[in-house]
This record gives C-alpha cells, structure tokens and sequence, in this order.
C-alpha cells in the first residue's frame, strides 16, 4: 500500500478556455486508476455555496445598474462562497488525503474581480487571510485560449452565463491576469493553449499529474 497525501489542483481560465471540460476529464481519469479524488467547482461546490452561486449568477442577468449588485458585495459573496466551499468541501477532502481538483479558485478572483473590475486588492488578500490560512493550490493548471476561439465556444452553449454577454476586452484582461500570475510562480502552474480541439491536451495533463502523485506518493 502507498502513503496517500492530499494534493490541490486547480483548473483555471477564461469561459470558452475548455477548464470544465478537462477538469472532468482528468477526474475521470484519476479515478480509473482508483486514487482518492473528488472533484468540484467555485463559485459553489458545497450545498451552501452552491445557493450563493445562484444568487450571484442570476443578479448579471438584470440589465439595469441600479437592480446589480456593487462590485465589492459582488466579491464578498464571492468570498462568502469559498468559505462556505472550503470549510464543507475542500478541508475535509485534503484532511482525508484526496486529490481536490477544483474548477476556479482565487485566481479567478484576481482575474476577474481585482484586475477586471478594479475591486481592492487589500480587500480581498485581507479576506483570505482569514479564510484559506495556508491553503493553496498545489497546482493550477491554466488553460489559455484565442480569443474568438473562446467567444465561438461560448456562442455554441446552451446554457448562458453572465459573462457569455462581457465584452471581448474583458477576457483578454482576465485571461492577461491568469497568465501574469503564471509567470510569477512557474514551479506551481501548467499553462496549456487550448485554441486546437485535439486529445493531447487532455492526455498531457493526465500523465503529468499521475507522474506528481506518483513522485508525491513515494512510488
Ligand atoms: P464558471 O463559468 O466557471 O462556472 O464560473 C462562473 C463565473 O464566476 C465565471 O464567469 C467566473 C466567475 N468567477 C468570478 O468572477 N470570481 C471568482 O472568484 C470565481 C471563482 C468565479
């Protein structure tokens, strides 16, 4: 038998950037191979969180300004989301050795929030002082994409959210932040360029975590 230990990985990127996709693919993968591994998502991933993912969603659907939030309740719900998550969802999961895979965590905060919407960065780092501690991703893998590629993807989905209605200048903002925080700590991220529909992404990935757990386990 091998030492299980907890390892944190985290899909992030633009709408349209595939991270859904690939966070599912990489569970599924995972767990194939019978490691301890769940997977789950911000805003929500928890019973509780998942009700302030509702409300947060629904208020960019109102058209008129005075009907939306303030970008800083915006946030905070944002925030109050993750704790609920963390507390419910990812503690536990780590304390129990698993692999958390989550799809979004606190760069899209920076992305989207600090550097897109001009929300205190004070504001935030405070917040998270208090609710992750010391926990971090193990490791993010970013998924970066062309822009009217990712704006197609969007176009094709049923299902909209409110940022399938941003402008195009909005995403390459966010995406810029994602890939600024890349470069700033490259030990603990995986940046891949997912404008091509091809397997090989999907199979990088899967091989590069599988050989970390593997290193991580001892094996
Ligand atoms: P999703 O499209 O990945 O389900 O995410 C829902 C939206 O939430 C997406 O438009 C990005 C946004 N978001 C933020 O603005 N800040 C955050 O901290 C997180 C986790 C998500």
């Amino acid at each position: 038998m091998f030492k299980k230990k907890p390892f944190f990985i985290v899909f992030e990127g633009i709408e349209g950037s595939g991270k859904s996709y690939q966070s599912k693919r990489l569970y599924k993968k995972l767990k194939q191979k019978k490691l301890p591994v769940i997977l789950t998502r911000e805003p929500g991933g928890s019973k509780t969180a998942e009700k302030i993912r509702e409300v947060i969603l629904d208020d960019y659907f109102h058209k008129n300004s005075d009907k939306q939030f303030h970008k800083n309740t915006d946030t905070l719900l944002y925030l109050a989301a993750r704790n609920e998550h963390l507390i419910n969802i990812i503690l536990p999961a780590l304390k129990k050795k698993k692999i958390v895979i989550c799809d979004r965590f606190i760069d899209s905060t920076f992305a989207y929030q600090i550097y897109g919407k001009s929300v205190s960065k004070e504001l935030v780092n405070n917040i998270h002082k208090h609710i992750l501690g010391k926990i971090r991703p193990d490791l993010t893998i970013l998924l970066t994409v062309k822009i009217s590629k990712a704006l197609s993807r969007l176009k094709k989905r049923k299902k909209k959210n409110r940022y399938d209605k941003f402008s195009k200048n909005f995403y390459i903002k966010a995406q810029n932040s994602f890939i600024k925080l890349a470069k700033k700590n490259k030990k603990k991220y995986l940046v891949f360029d997912s404008s091509i529909d091809n397997k090989n992404i999907e199979i990088e990935i899967f091989e590069t975590i599988l050989r970390k757990i593997m290193k991580l386990y001892g094996r």
